[in-house]
């Protein structure tokens, strides 16, 4: 770990929305990460992760789901509450789930509500600009953070129908930035920009002032995400452009399997020591 890592992790004992914010001021990089489940998010709250976001791509990497439309909001609370009892340190964020805001006002709230109690988690997250603006004040009104989702939304895929770079033609681009200035207005802590033009992010991140978090954004943003399993190379089939992988633990986890299933059949374990 770098001495520069090492400085910050003992700075902050708490990350709370206010760090963000000045950490934004500052200039220091937000570093987000995925994470669903007790032991893993364990291991990266200890290595200092600023932020984890219970993301509904569980639905997709934990679950097995084609897309993040299925997972209910009782999922979601599962994971985040597991989540929860591993964290120290990093700002915990949960999914609002597709289908557990749209509806209405009330329902979003309802559901923001229930993530609140039942995860102790610090934050919600959800995708949409001024569709959603009523839901993000009702829910702002409660004491809740909200987190905004922009650009490449995947509750939303069979609406574009691929999971292409967002906003590059001039009118969605200008949609974008509008919406992200008045998620800022509403009162939204920070915003998620995912797979659009590294120049546009870098423009709305300027614009704005709340943290912008990008994902297949760019470096001119005032952090980034990636979903854990993707960086760890737990998964083989996904590999996007913007996805920097840190380990290939499919191979290595293959590998031990394989080890494992040789030993068994050879005899070899469990030897004399590994037993009573
Ligand atoms: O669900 C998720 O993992 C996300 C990230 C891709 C930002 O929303």
């Amino acid at each position: 770990m770098s001495a520069k890592k090492q400085q910050t992790k003992a700075e902050v004992t708490k990350v709370t929305t206010h760090v963000l914010q000045e950490m934004k001021f500052r200039g220091e990089k937000i570093s987000m990460l995925t994470a669903y489940d007790y032991s893993l998010a364990k291991i990266i709250d200890a290595a200092g992760i600023d932020v984890i976001l219970v993301g509904d791509s569980a639905s997709n990497v934990m679950a097995g789901h084609e897309t993040t439309l299925p997972i209910t909001l009782d999922q979601m609370i599962y994971h985040g509450a597991s989540v929860v009892r591993a964290v120290n340190r990093a700002l915990i964020v949960v999914d609002l789930p597709f289908g557990s805001y749209q509806g209405n006002s009330k329902e979003a709230l309802n559901s923001s509500i229930r993530i609140m109690k039942e995860t102790g988690a610090h934050a919600v997250k959800m995708e949409g600009g001024k569709e959603i603006v009523e839901s993000i004040s009702r829910i702002l009104s409660a004491g809740i953070p909200v987190m905004g989702h922009l650009g490449l939304t995947p509750q939303s895929i069979y609406k574009f129908g691929t999971y292409n770079v967002r906003a590059k033609e001039k009118e969605e681009a200008d949609k974008l930035i509008s919406d992200a200035k008045l998620l800022e207005q509403t009162g939204c802590f920070s915003i998620v920009l995912e797979k659009i033009p590294a120049k546009l992010a870098s423009k709305v991140a300027k614009e704005v002032k709340i943290p912008v978090i990008g994902i297949g954004a760019g470096s001119g943003v005032d952090g980034q995400v990636l979903v854990l399993h993707d960086m760890l190379g737990i998964n083989k089939q996904f590999s996007p452009r913007f996805l920097r992988r840190y380990l290939n633990l499919y191979d290595d986890i293959y590998k031990a399997v394989g080890e494992y299933i040789n030993d068994i059949k050879t005899r070899d374990f469990p030897n004399e020591r590994e037993q009573y």
